[in-house]
């Protein structure tokens, strides 16, 4: 068997002692690597983002930053990290680092290695460096304006040959199948299925952005696991004629920058759904697996009358995505199974929006969250509707009553009111802390309304 190793700045070190989900940051901390910060340990304010070498959907390698705190050490074996250590050079520091130290950029300085780690990935993807860059760090005492001086003074510089873009320029082969400690990691599906027949309990791991805060909080620390990030026939994007296939171990990432022309409403989504380092990480299986009521993606395939593709040993099976949650994270994928992918019907409604309701502006889970598609004809009937809401109940869910009583009728304000009340009837949400159910109930109508408003304002009349 080949020992577990990894390559940390450029340094190839040996994994065989190290715990498979003790996580990235715990483990750079233990080895003195103390650049990498620790702020909430949970995906949320981006002190601890480090940069790994990754390959693009071309099979390009690339600079991608991520939350050190989520990465369980099984998931880096074959791969390679640079920290904030790794920048400079024979101590002149690195241009991202100079930006920074010119424009005022830090303060305590807590901080400022996860926004240096994040604005050296975006230097090197050759884009303009916006705010986006940064948008998966927070500082406490700085303030932001300075830190985007030093982001809009990067756009104005040169950025030449060094070291680091030469490594892109070496590319990266797929990484191999790997196993530290019982957490495999798998290449293509049918091993992933044999380990899952030879270790009952194993547990599915993705992108690793819910199951490495559970990790973090010392749930689940002795499961075994079994990786699908390196499983490639996971990671396709398909165009039938009638559907797209999105592979369930496509990251949000990429569904935004390769899907977001064909379905629009993934704009809605995504700047909503947590920061960069997370949805580089978090896939579209992962959040389906998860099954929370409060999965954000979840009203959106519902509206959009998805299909889950479930794949055991004996073959696959198509469920439709309305049938798939049973109860509060429960489901129809048994034990033997994974999600290998999601059908999405080509002929999405035009008339289609997402809504998202939560405490912050950016990376907060959802209060509630809603997805309406009406298909209207040319006489303005209503010839099909979807209301789906997350939030609301123990499963993300469709209202196909409610969608039936506005079948061949106009979008009036009478019916709008109607609908809202029938809606209003139908949910039975749940009083928690971060809302009450009467609220929510009251958002889910307001929604409504906001929906047909935003239909009636755009080109496409109502
Ligand atoms: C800071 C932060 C912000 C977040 N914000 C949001 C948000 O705004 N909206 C939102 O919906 N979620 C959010 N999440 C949750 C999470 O990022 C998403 O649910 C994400 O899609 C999970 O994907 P993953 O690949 O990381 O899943 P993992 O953590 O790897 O797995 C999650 C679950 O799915 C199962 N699973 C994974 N892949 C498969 C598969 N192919 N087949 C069967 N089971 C599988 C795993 O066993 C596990 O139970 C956030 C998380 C963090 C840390
Ligand atoms: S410590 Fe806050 S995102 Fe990792
Ligand atoms: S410089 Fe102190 S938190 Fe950002």
């Amino acid at each position: 068997m080949t020992t577990p190793t990894f390559q940390i700045n450029g340094r190839t070190v040996d994994l065989s002692d190290s715990h498979p989900t003790e996580s990235l940051l715990r483990w750079l901390k233990a080895r003195h690597l103390t650049g990498t910060k620790e702020g909430c340990g949970d995906g949320d304010c981006g002190a601890c983002t480090v940069v790994v070498l990754d390959r693009d959907a071309e099979g390009r390698a690339r600079y991608v930053s991520v939350n050190a705190c989520l990465l369980p050490m099984g998931a880096m074996v074959g791969r390679e990290v640079l920290t904030v250590e790794a920048l400079a050079t024979a101590g002149e520091l690195h241009p991202v680092q100079q930006a920074m130290v010119d424009a005022g950029g830090s303060q305590c300085g807590y901080c400022t290695p996860g926004f240096v780690m994040s604005l050296f990935s975006a230097w090197y993807a050759d884009l303009p460096l916006s705010d986006h860059d940064i948008e998966g760090n927070l500082c406490r005492c700085t303030g932001y304006r300075s830190i985007r001086t030093a982001s809009d003074q990067l756009n104005s510089l040169p950025r030449g040959e060094d070291r680091f873009r030469a490594r892109l320029r070496e590319g990266m082969p797929r990484l191999p199948a790997a196993e530290l400690h019982g957490y495999f990691s798998p290449l293509v599906i049918d091993d992933a299925l044999v380990l899952k027949q030879q270790y009952a309990s194993a547990q599915w791991i993705a992108g690793a952005t819910d199951l490495g805060v559970l990790l973090g909080r010392g749930k689940g620390t002795d499961s075994t696991y079994i990786a699908l990030d390196r499983i490639a026939e996971m990671q396709r994007i398909e165009r039938q004629d009638a559907y797209i296939m999105i592979g369930a171990g496509v990251t949000l990432a990429r569904m935004e920058h390769e899907l977001s022309d064909e379905l629009p409403v993934l704009c809605d989504v995504m700047p909503w759904f947590a920061a960069k380092q997370v949805r580089q990480r978090a896939t579209l299986g992962g959040n389906i697996g998860s099954a929370s009521p409060i999965g954000d993606l979840l009203p959106l395939l519902l509206a959009l009358d998805a299909e889950i593709v479930l794949r055991s040993l004996q073959g696959e099976r198509l469920v439709p995505i309305a049938e798939y949650f049973t109860g509060y994270r429960q489901t129809r994928c048994r034990d033997d199974e994974l999600i290998a992918a999601v059908l999405v019907p080509r002929d999405a409604p035009r008339q289609m929006r997402f809504y998202k309701i939560a405490k912050r502006q950016t990376d907060d889970i959802s209060i509630v969250a809603a997805c309406f598609a009406l298909r209207l004809d040319a006489q303005a009937r209503i010839r099909s509707a979807r209301l789906a809401f997350g939030g609301v109940a123990a499963t993300p869910i469709r209202l196909p009553v409610v969608e039936a009583a506005m079948l061949d009728r106009e979008l009036s304000d009478q019916l709008v009111e109607e609908i809202a009340r029938r809606i209003a009837a139908s949910l039975s949400p749940l009083d928690d802390h971060r809302a009450s159910a009467d609220y929510r109930l009251t958002l889910c109508g307001n929604l409504w309304r906001r929906y047909v408003d935003d239909l009636r304002s755009a080109e496409v009349s109502v």
